[in-house]
């Protein structure tokens, strides 16, 4: 599904690269979740991903028809600015050239969010906005859906009904591509995991991971009780 191959960046446009070398191919259909520790460049890899960052050296294929992505921090979203959950998917829809205004409701269905229809986003708690953009991230009915920390800043609730919604779409067949700050979570709902660090990423399939679970990943994981997935 995403091929990346010799893949090297850094924001300066020289060395030392933030990420060096890295190859990698992720497959479709999967859930994979992107763990390492902060500054560990996982939002970089994301956005090289995405393409809004380009490469300084080598390249990313993605194989999918549609992607859809929703950022880190969705609550940079002007909360003061007056305008409706079905106004930002009809802007979105117009940005993605698409007419038909029944995917609205489908994609604010899928995320639970459908009575909130006309509401003022700013109204909205910071659960219920991250799963609105996350609906607006599926109008375009993606192959591919790419998060970067959906579910942090948010109360253990909410971040338990992002991710059943990303389990959900795993199951409906959208490979999706997430940034995780709960390892534990990460471990339990993934099918593999990328973890970043030392300039590199590597991809695990999630018993591989298990297996080789790093010291500093088990003392995290001690922090985080089993319901709260
Ligand atoms: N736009 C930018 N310009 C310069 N440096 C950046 C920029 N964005 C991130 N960085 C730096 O790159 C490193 C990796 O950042 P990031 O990819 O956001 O890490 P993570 O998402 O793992 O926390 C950090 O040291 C960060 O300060
Ligand atoms: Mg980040």
């Amino acid at each position: 599904m995403i091929e990346i191959s010799n893949l090297s960046f850094s924001y300066t446009g020289e060395e030392p690269y933030l990420i060096k070398d890295l190859n990698m191919t992720i497959p479709g259909g999967q859930l994979i979740s992107v763990i390492g520790e902060n500054g560990s460049a996982k939002s970089t890899m994301i956005k090289l991903v995405v393409g809004l960052l380009k490469p300084l050296k080598g390249q990313v294929k993605i194989h999918a028809k549609s992607v859809g992505y929703v950022p880190q921090k969705m609550e940079t979203f002007n909360k003061q600015f007056p305008i409706t959950v079905e106004e930002v998917y009809k802007t979105h829809l117009r940005a993605l050239g698409i007419k038909d205004n029944k995917r609205i409701d489908e994609c604010l269905e899928e995320v639970s969010m459908l009575e909130y229809k006309k509401s003022l986003v700013g109204n909205l708690s910071g659960g219920q906005t991250q799963r609105v953009f996350i609906g607006r991230a599926l109008l375009g009915n993606p192959e591919l859906l790419i998060l970067d920390e959906p579910s942090t800043g948010m109360d253990i609730r909410s971040q338990k009904e992002v991710r059943k919604i990303l389990k959900g779409l795993r199951e409906k067949g959208v490979t999706i591509l997430t940034v995780e700050h709960n390892i534990s979570a990460a471990i339990h709902n993934s099918d593999f995991i990328i973890r970043m660090g030392d300039n590199i990423g590597v991809l695990y399939d999630i018993k591989t991971y298990k297996r080789n679970i790093q010291h500093e990943d088990v003392d995290n994981m001690l922090v985080f009780r089993k319901e709260e997935f």
